[in-house]
């Protein structure tokens, strides 16, 4: 996302825009000598990117030190996945994970991001019942796990949902397209909105924007389709596995650093070989431990 300095009046007691890394704050001079922390990106810095055509990045992170890595690194928004399902606790799939798994988390993201607004899902079986189970979920979620906003998955059937956290005063980001944690129903991995069926989701994001939703994200979906669910919402949309026109992209982190194994989906670049790194660096520790050469005097009292 571009530098911006721009600041919005219906936020006067917000510093400017906080894109980029340089000091926050009104108008620092060349007397200033303490460089103040960035300030907090906001799910109206987010609709800002939208109205000016850029783009904002946002990473999964489930822990202290990537949260300050990503952060640090200038990604706008993190978030505390209900992947940690299959990337932290072991699991094959999203379904298993559960609040009291992913809370303690989102706190630890929460605590370590200075400026990265941290976006929680909400974990499969804890909103679909109702939406006062919904509110009760995403209230723990910024109560107990610190996050500023939450995700949910599904179309406009969670329409009804969406508009009640809202008025709870819960950010709400919709999730459409292929949801992981339908995937048992949706028959697998598999592309939506080709063809015909791009207009459920077009249908699907505008009821979910109207309902209040600051964001919609669009997993798996034609690049034409999610153009047009984008030009149909005024909020920003963010993709994963969706082409380039959405104002946000998303990757999961293990992927986007090439720590997992195994085959990518088509949608993932990746930025970094850190298994191949984290495995060299554990061969060679294990080699010295094994060769008496580690510790040698100097990390010897
Ligand atoms: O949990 C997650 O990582 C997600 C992304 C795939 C968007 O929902």
């Amino acid at each position: 996302m571009a530098t911006s300095n721009s600041s919005d009046s219906s936020m006067s007691a917000e510093v400017p825009a906080p894109y980029g890394n340089g000091p926050a704050g009104p108008a620092a001079t060349p007397s200033d000598t303490v460089r103040k922390p960035a300030a907090r990106i906001r799910i109206h810095h987010l609709q800002q990117a939208k109205e000016k055509g850029e783009h904002f990045a946002m990473l999964t992170a489930y822990e202290q030190y990537t949260a300050e890595i990503f952060d640090e690194a200038g990604i706008e928004v993190l978030l505390v996945g209900d992947s940690a399902s299959n990337n932290v606790f072991g699991n094959e799939t999203s379904l298993p994970v559960t609040v009291d798994e992913l809370l303690p988390l989102c706190r630890a993201v929460a605590r370590s991001a200075k400026r990265a607004l941290v976006v929680a899902d909400l974990p499969f079986g804890s909103y679909e019942v109702s939406a006062q189970q919904a509110v009760a979920t995403g209230v723990r979620f910024l109560k107990e796990g610190l996050a500023h906003a939450v995700k949910i998955e599904g179309g406009k059937f969670y329409a009804d949902t969406v508009r009640a956290m809202v008025q709870a005063g819960i950010p709400v980001m919709a999730h459409i397209g292929f949801t992981p944690q339908s995937e048992h129903s949706l028959g697998g991995y598999r592309v939506q909105g080709r063809g015909d069926d791009a207009q459920r989701l077009i249908d699907d994001a505008v009821a979910l924007a109207d309902a209040g939703a600051f964001s919609v994200l669009m997993e798996m979906v034609p690049a034409a389709t999610a153009a047009a669910v984008d030009a149909a919402i005024s909020v920003p949309t963010v993709g994963i596995g969706a082409g380039n026109t959405t104002t946000g992209q998303v990757l999961v982190w293990q992927d986007m650093a090439g720590l997992r194994g195994g085959k990518m989906a088509k949608f993932v670049k990746q930025y970094a070989d850190l298994r191949t790194s984290l495995g060299n660096a554990a061969k060679a520790y294990g080699e010295d431990v094994r060769t008496g050469q580690f510790p040698g005097p100097e990390h010897s009292f």
